[in-house]
């Protein structure tokens, strides 16, 4: 047995939690802890929850929903809920896309969504992108990219998957254009690895998630557009992580105007109840075999009425605009901070998927050192963050709810330069221990 309280003595010790605590309820920005502890939440469930915690129209939805029927299978019989949500998502989804199928979890979107593509195209190879993330099934391993313990050990894992660079304008060489550098690099896959007709599909982020939430150049976006059309392959964009409001946009595809074949939803899509989309047009859905996609659970009555309810709060509530504005001023906060703590390397993101890099000061050398440090000292302040991605390591990650309050904002701020105590029941401790952020090597000052 481990050394962690005896209570937790049956959950794997791999299951260890960012933030030591466990939770007792849950409100908007903010999670309450068994101890009476308070606690900001900027991870969100890894940005699921977007309406922010027990929404109460959500709420009111899932209870309501659970009093009628909860599940029918999706072969067996259709229930209300999934015939209302796949036409909600349809108006939001970009034109074209008029047909939604439903599953469990952001992997298994798509597991569907490439074998969607490889029943259209009756062919076998898939191009993904280093740095990449879609989940951690087998096939889904196969296309991770972003770190070894999402893949290592497994092998041997699906076949005919080739990587080529992500469009990464920070870590460019200056003397190339980022998106040329990225777009040469898919060429030289169809040149070296795989023929241009034996792609069924190129899947891709739209902005990079666990990746270290990099924003790719539009004209990449639309290179991958045009090499797709060439070759015959279905663009497949992941907005498992970027979609559902997440970046002030429903989805992260609109801030470039690219067109895709298949789009991927989960996370955001139900505040936290178990459900994912695929959306395509009903030409490709109709090369699909009956029998050939499915799933006992997908489309559960719930976490349908629950997604229902979780649109109509974000468009009713103007959640969009406010993951805009209060995006902008959580960059512009870190970027009014570069110039004293020269650790911050970059400042980068759309709406409320945001993020800085962290690197030795005086050059680009990634720090994930300094990522975890400044990752503690938020924790210390009962500010929930996730720190130590993307692919070096050294990416801090902040996934507020989109409904999130100037106040509760600016509540974080006051935790990030230690300018204000944390709010909780051990504010005094908190006070007391007074670890302010530019003592950390994170925030060490400019000599
Ligand atoms: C872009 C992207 N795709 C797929 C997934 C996998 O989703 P899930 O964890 O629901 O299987 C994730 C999860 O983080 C993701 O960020």
């Amino acid at each position: 047995m481990s050394d962690k309280p005896a209570h937790m003595n049956h959950m794997p010790h791999f299951l260890a939690t960012v933030a030591p605590i466990t939770i007792d309820h849950a409100a908007g920005s903010w999670v309450y802890d068994t101890d009476g502890g308070k606690w900001l939440d900027f991870v969100m469930g890894i940005a699921v929850v977007n309406t922010g915690h027990c929404h109460p129209a959500v709420v009111k939805a899932v209870q309501e929903q659970a009093g009628k029927v909860s599940h029918a299978q999706m072969n067996i019989y259709r229930h209300q809920p999934i015939l209302e949500l796949s036409e909600k998502l349809v108006e939001i989804l970009p034109e074209g896309m008029d047909q939604v199928m439903y599953a469990n979890s952001g992997a298994e979107a798509v597991e569907n969504a490439v074998k969607l593509a490889k029943q259209a195209t009756r062919r076998p190879g898939v191009i993904a992108f280093q740095g990449a993330f879609h989940g951690r099934t087998h096939l889904t391993m196969a296309l991770n990219d972003s770190a070894v313990h999402y893949r290592g050990h497994h092998e041997p894992l699906v076949g005919g998957i080739y990587h080529a660079r992500y469009c990464y304008p920070y870590r460019t060489p200056a003397s190339e254009d980022p998106t040329e550098y990225a777009l040469e690099d898919v060429r030289r896959v169809l040149k070296a690895e795989i023929y241009g007709d034996d792609v069924a599909a190129i899947i891709v982020e739209p902005i990079q998630g666990e990746g270290g939430f990099i924003v790719p150049t539009s004209e990449f976006m639309h290179g991958l557009r045009a090499i797709a059309d060439e070759i015959g392959a279905c663009l497949i964009i992941d907005e498992i992580q970027a979609g559902m409001g997440r970046t002030g946009k429903w989805f992260g595809l609109e801030h470039f105007g690219v067109k895709p074949d298949i789009v991927t939803i989960a996370k955001g899509i139900a505040s936290g109840y178990p459900l994912a989309a695929i959306a395509a047009n009903h030409e490709l859905w109709d090369k699909c075999l009956p029998g050939s996609m499915g799933g006992t659970y997908g489309g559960n009555g719930v976490a349908c009425a629950a997604g229902i309810a979780s649109i109509d709060a974000m468009r009713d509530e103007g959640m969009l605009d406010n993951a805009t504005r209060q995006g902008e001023k959580l960059r512009a906060f870190f970027t009014g901070l570069q110039a004293t703590y020269p650790v911050i390397g970059e400042v980068r993101g759309l709406g409320l998927m945001s993020a800085i890099e962290c690197v030795e000061p005086g050059g680009k050398t990634p720090s994930p050192t300094a990522a975890k440090a400044f990752m503690a000292e938020c924790i210390k302040r009962n500010l929930i963050i996730m720190g130590t991605g993307g692919a070096l390591g050294n990416g801090v990650r902040f996934l507020p709810p989109l409904n999130i309050s100037d106040a509760d904002m600016d509540v974080a701020f006051g935790i990030f330069t230690d300018d204000e105590p944390a709010l909780t029941r051990r504010s005094r401790e908190l006070c007391e221990l007074r670890l302010r952020i530019r003592d950390t090597r994170l925030c060490k000052r400019k000599a």
